[in-house]
C-alpha cells in the first residue's frame, strides 16, 4: 500500500520504517527540513534499537520524506502521529493535530476517491469525532463516510524496543466504528504482522480506541506506583518488596511483570497521559482518585530514597554520587526522569552532586548546567560521602570495589541493581 505519516517523531519514524519494512511504499511528512533530509539519506532521526538498520535500508527508497503535504495525494491513507504535549493543567493541546489535520484534507481534497486518515497520536476521547473529523470535512470538503474515513489506531510502543514493540505487538488496536472500508484498509496494513504473530486485532470504536491508550499507560503507571506504595510498608516493616513481588507476580491475574519497586516511574508518556486523563476526567466532572494517588506516589518516591539518606549521612557541603540519570536504561531520554528531583532535593540539602550516566550526561548537562559530571561510575563514587542509584543501568551492579573505595561507602539503591553489598552500608528503597 501507499502510506503517508504525517510527523517523524520517536512514533511516525518507527511506523513508517518498520511499515517499509514490511513492503509498503511510504512516505514521512515533516516540516523539519533537517529530518526530511535525515530520512532520504538513510539516516535515523531518532536513536531506537534496529531503526537506524530500517532507514539505511528503506530511506530514500521506499521510505520517502518530504516537507510537501501534497505527497499525500498520491497515497491511500495517512497517519497523523503528531505530538499532544501537555498544557499547565494537564489537559492535551491539539493545536499541532488541528493544523496538521487541515493540510491533510487540503491535500487530501485533490485526489478522487476514497482516502483514510488515522489518528495515531494520544488524544483523549472524543477528540478525533469532535475536534478533528470536523476539520478534515472541511478542508476535503467531504462528509465521512463519502470517500473520507477517520480511524483512530493507537501505537503501545516503549521507548528502547519500539521496532520490536511494532513488528511482534501484544495487540493491535483500530478504532472504525464498524467501518467496513477503514477495517478493510488496516487490515491490509497489518496483515503480515497479525498472520506471522497471531496478534489480536481488536475492533472497537473510536472513543474505546482513544481511551485504551490512556488506560494502558494509567494501568501500567498505576500498577509501578501499587508496588511503590506496597513496597514503601515493606521497608517499614523489614520486608523485601521482591519477594512478596515475586510471589505475587505468580498469581495470573496480577502477572510479573511491571512489578518493579524503587524511585518510581518517568519518560515522555506516562505523566502526560495520566495527567491527561485526570484532566479529562476533572472536565466531565469525575474525581480520579486511583490516578491521582499514581502520580501522588510517583512524586514521593524520590524524598523516600533521600530521606533513607538523610538517615546514614548529613550530605551538607559532601559530595554525593548520583548514578544514573537517563529515565531507564537503554535511552538517552531524561524527559521526567527521577533523577531530576533527586539532585534537586541533594542541592537543596546543599550536597555537591556528582552525576554519571553511560548515554545521558549531555541531556542532564542542560538541565542542570552547574553540577559536575563525571565520566564512569568509578569516577563519580571516588571521593564522596554517598551515592544513590536512580537508573537501573547492568553496569552499576559490578561497582563493588568502586563503593567500597567510596569516603564514605554509603549507598542507597532506588533499584535495586547493586548486587555485591559485602561491607558498603546498603540501603534498599523497598527491601
Ligand atoms: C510506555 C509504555 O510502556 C508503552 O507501552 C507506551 O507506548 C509508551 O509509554 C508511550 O505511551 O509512548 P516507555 O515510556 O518507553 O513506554 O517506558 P516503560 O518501559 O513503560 O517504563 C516507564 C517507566 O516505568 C520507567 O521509568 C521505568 O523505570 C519505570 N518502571 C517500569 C518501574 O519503575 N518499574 C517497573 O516494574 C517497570
Amino acid at each position: 500500500m501507499d502510506v503517508s505519516i504525517v510527523g517523524s517523531g520517536y512514533v511516525g519514524t518507527t511506523v513508517a520504517a518498520c511499515l517499509a519494512d514490511l513492503g509498503h511504499d511510504v512516505v514521512n511528512v515533516d516540516i523539519d527540513e533537517s529530518v526530511v533530509a535525515a530520512l532520504n539519506a538513510g539516516e535515523s532521526p531518532i536513536h531506537e534499537p534496529g531503526l537506524s538498520d530500517l532507514v539505511a535500508l528503506y530511506g530514500g527508497d521506499r521510505l520517502r520524506a518530504t516537507t510537501d503535504y501534497s505527497a499525500i495525494a498520491g497515497t491511500d491513507l495517512t497517519m497523523l502521529a503528531l505530538p499532544t504535549p501537555s498544557e499547565a493543567d494537564g489537559s492535551i493541546n491539539l493545536s499541532a493535530m488541528a493544523a496538521g489535520a487541515r493540510s491533510v484534507g487540503e491535500a487530501i481534497a485533490a485526489k478522487d476517491g476514497y482516502h483514510l486518515v488515522v489518528v495515531k497520536s494520544t488524544v483523549v476521547p472524543g477528540t478525533t469525532e469532535e475536534e478533528l473529523v470536523p476539520i478534515l470535512e472541511e478542508a476535503t470538503d467531504r462528509t465521512e463516510g463519502e470517500d473520507l474515513g477517520v480511524a483512530v489506531n493507537p501505537e503501545f510502543l516503549r521507548e528502547g524496543s519500539a521496532v520490536d514493540d511494532f513488528t511482534n505487538p501484544d495487540k493491535i488496536v483500530v478504532g472504525t466504528d464498524g467501518d467496513e472500508r477503514a477495517l478493510n484498509r488496516l487490515a491490509d496494513i497489518y496483515e503480515p504482522i497479525v498472520m506471522e504473530w497471531e496478534v489480536p486485532v481488536v475492533e472497537t470504536g473510536r472513543r474505546e480506541a482513544e481511551m485504551i491508550k490512556y488506560a494502558n499507560n494509567a494501568f501500567l503507571a498505576a500498577k509501578v506506583s501499587l508496588i511503590n506504595d506496597i513496597g514503601n510498608v515493606c521497608k517499614e516493616y523489614g520486608v523485601d518488596a521482591y519477594e512478596v513481588a515475586e510471589a505475587i507476580g505468580l498469581d495470573h491475574r496480577i502477572g510479573e511483570r511491571f512489578l518493579r519497586s524503587g524511585v518510581g516511574w518517568g519518560g515522555s508518556c506516562f505523566r502526560k497521559d495520566v495527567d491527561a486523563i485526570r484532566a479529562a476526567a476533572r472536565e466531565a466532572g469525575y474525581e480520579p482518585t486511583m490516578l491521582d494517588a499514581a502520580v501522588e506516589v510517583n512524586e514521593r518516591q524520590p524524598d523516600r530514597l533521600l530521606g533513607l539518606l538523610d538517615d546514614l549521612v548529613d550530605v551538607a557541603g559532601r559530595r554525593v554520587a548520583v548514578l544514573g540519570l537517563a529515565f531507564k536504561p537503554g535511552t538517552d531520554d531524561i524527559r521526567n526522569s527521577r533523577a531530576i528531583p533527586v539532585i534537586e532535593g541533594l542541592r537543596e540539602r546543599g550536597a555537591e552532586v556528582v552525576a554519571y550516566d553511560p548515554v545521558a550526561i549531555e541531556e542532564m548537562r542542560e538541565r542542570f548546567p552547574d553540577i559536575e559530571y563525571a565520566e564512569s561510575g568509578a569516577a563519580a563514587l571516588s571521593d564522596t560521602h554517598g551515592a544513590v542509584v536512580v537508573t537501573d543501568w547492568d553496569e552499576f551492579a559490578t561497582l563493588d570495589e568502586e563503593f567500597e573505595a567510596m569516603a564514605d561507602p554509603v549507598v542507597v539503591d532506588g533499584r535495586r541493581v547493586v548486587e555485591d553489598r559485602g561491607s558498603i552500608v546498603y540501603e534498599g528503597l523497598t527491601w
